[in-house]
């Protein structure tokens, strides 16, 4: 197990900030990874664990440990007539393993096609796009304690998830590496149309009865059309999370700016973070190399040399300007990594 040492994460940042890490491990098994955990001494632990890397913002060279999680496997678990229950590794690229399902006729995940990141993080933010979120089919994960190296199965409700929320990125934040995600699909898929533009993608491609390959293809081709690709160009999805209002505060601001637009969340009003982007004249501006995104202002992009410290401070001035034009504060979704101080 190669241990580096002042290792440039610019490959392992969606973002591609330039900056170090003192240690950096790769591990593709779990063997691999135990191994690594035994070794503790060689290196600053507990290690900060990374999977596609497309969801953090570092702010300088990372002064302790970085693991990436890599390790491989798709079986399946149990089944019976109706369902599939399929346990996926940790490192395995997600939208690969949403490809794999939907190519085996198992329905549940074609809406969260093409996120970037990896089965083992989905569930830390509960990843969620057109109606779905990885919680609405994953029945429990394994997760190994960082400090004592025992396992623990967390169950769907043990796992606490909210709206890109879950115990992982609060209470248990940085405790634990999820090993592998169980997920329970359907073998007669009921398709999930009605959000977004799926159902009109589909109208306008002359598809007639959509199954999930179809989903699949739709949603691909409007993220593609709306989303920066991060190969080409730096980015780590929605930088800010979706404002939730309760419904006075949301009639309030409805009375001030009618165009506003918000969709109903359980008992409240989730507002359209872009729209407030949008209104405060940020779409499609730049400050040197830190930008936001021309089509989907809720997005944050790295023109080519920003740091992260550039980024950060663009992502401030649009705060600020939402506070004080709708006294609405914006939440950072994206895990913002200090560096050395
Ligand atoms: N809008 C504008 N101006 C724009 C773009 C959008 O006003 O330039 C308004 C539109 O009215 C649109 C609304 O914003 O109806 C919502 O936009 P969109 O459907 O693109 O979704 P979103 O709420 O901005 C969320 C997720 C995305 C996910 C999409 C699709 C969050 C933080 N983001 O974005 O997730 O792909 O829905 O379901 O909830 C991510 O988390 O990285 C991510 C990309």
């Amino acid at each position: 197990m190669l241990i580096h040492r002042n290792f440039s994460l610019k490959k392992y940042n969606t973002f591609g900030i330039d900056v170090n890490a003192a240690y950096f491990a790769e591990v593709f098994s779990e063997e691999d990874l135990y191994d690594f955990l035994q070794k503790a001494y060689e290196y600053p632990h507990p290690p900060m664990i990374i999977g596609g890397g497309s969801n953090m913002l570092f702010l300088g060279d990372y002064p302790g440990t970085i693991l990436k999680i890599s390790t491989k496997g798709i079986s399946v678990v149990k089944e019976d007539d109706k369902s599939v229950w399929v346990k996926a590794s940790g490192g395995e690229d997600w939208d690969g393993f949403v490809a794999h399902c939907v190519e085996q006729g198992w329905g549940g995940l074609e809406n969260l096609s093409l996120i970037p990141g990896k089965v083992g993080t989905a569930p830390v933010q509960n990843i969620g796009a057109y109606g779905v979120e990885v919680k609405d089919a994953l029945t429990q994960l394994e997760a190994l304690n960082i400090l004592d190296f025992t396992t623990r199965i967390f169950t769907n409700a043990e796992c606490r998830f909210g709206y890109r929320e879950s115990i992982f990125k609060h209470d248990l934040k940085g405790k634990f590496i999820i090993i592998n995600v169980t997920f329970r699909l359907s073998k007669n898929p009921v398709i999930s149309i009605d959000y977004g533009n799926i159902r009109e993608e589909l109208a306008q491609t002359g598809v007639k009865n959509p199954g999930i390959h179809e989903v699949r293809e739709a949603v691909c081709n409007i993220r593609k059309r709306k989303l920066p690709e991060p190969s080409i160009i730096g980015n780590a999805g929605s930088f800010f999370k979706n404002p939730v209002l309760s419904p006075a505060e949301h009639t309030l601001l409805k009375i001030k700016f009618p165009g506003m637009v918000s969709f109903p969340q359980d008992d409240k009003f989730k507002i359209a973070a872009a729209w407030l982007i949008e209104q405060c004249g940020w779409k499609g501006k730049r400050i040197g190399d830190a930008g936001v995104h021309s089509t989907q202002p809720l997005v944050l992009v790295n023109h080519g040399n920003a740091s992260g410290e550039e980024i950060l401070a663009l992502a401030e001035r649009i705060k600020k300007d939402v506070k004080e034009k709708f006294s609405i504060e914006l939440e950072t979704e994206v895990n913002i990594i200090p560096g050395q101080s």
